[in-house]
């Protein structure tokens, strides 16, 4: 089992797919340990409280610059010995100490098919107003491993959804964790636990299950 950790900041709907799948069955190797959110009142903590999982407030505003929230959240992680942390809906950058911690141990979910309308500030809605006013026609997420690039590190699974006709960035938000978020994220989570992530010259590489 590995302790997993899920940092949030909204309303956790990625969070709530993990739960689903571990409740299922489907993850017997992750131990969801502690779910911490950078914002008080997110929704996020009631799915949590929900599932009995242990929640945890480590305010933003409570800190000044990004290397004392950094540290503040290093050492919640530490309090609660998290060996596998999740980025779900987490809108903070942290700083490069997080990254090399931790590295090829933070999954992170991107509402796009990266490199595609990702980086300092694409997160959110903003990532699908961008994509329909690019005017692609498929776009869809990615979870890949946080490195110091922002949404730069080594790619785990990415899945397409089509971009429709009339779509509005709400609507083609909702396509995109439907079919691909909530599907992504808690399989990669799943091979993450089980072991069969492996990353070979910034590469990951997938073990056959
Ligand atoms: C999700 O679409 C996630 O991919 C995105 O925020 C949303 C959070 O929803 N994350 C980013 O844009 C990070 N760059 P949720 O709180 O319901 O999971």
């Amino acid at each position: 089992m590995l302790k997993v950790a899920v940092l949030v900041s909204g309303g956790g709907s990625n969070l709530q797919a993990i739960i689903d799948a571990k409740q299922a069955g489907k993850n017997p190797n992750c131990d969801l340990c502690a779910v911490i959110s950078s914002t008080e009142g997110a929704y996020a903590l009631e799915r949590a409280k929900k599932a009995d999982i242990p929640t945890y407030v480590v305010p933003r505003k409570a800190y000044g610059t990004r290397d004392e929230y950094t540290d503040a959240i290093i050492e919640k992680l530490r309090e609660v010995g998290a060996e596998i942390i999740v980025l779900a809906g987490f809108m903070y950058i942290l700083s490069p100490k997080f990254c090399e911690i931790y590295e090829n141990k933070v999954l992170n979910v991107h509402p796009s098919l990266i490199p595609s309308f990702c980086g300092d500030g694409f997160y959110g809605l903003h990532v699908h107003e961008a994509a329909l006013s690019y005017g692609v026609k498929l776009t869809g997420a990615t979870v890949h491993f946080v490195s110091e690039v922002c949404d730069g590190g080594p790619i785990i699974m990415q899945k397409s959804a089509p971009v429709l006709e009339g779509d509005t960035p709400e609507i083609l938000q909702k396509r995109v964790m439907e079919q691909c978020e909530w599907i992504i994220l808690p399989e990669a989570l799943r091979l993450c636990c089980d072991g069969k992530v492996e990353v070979v010259d910034g590469k990951v590489i997938i073990k056959e299950d």
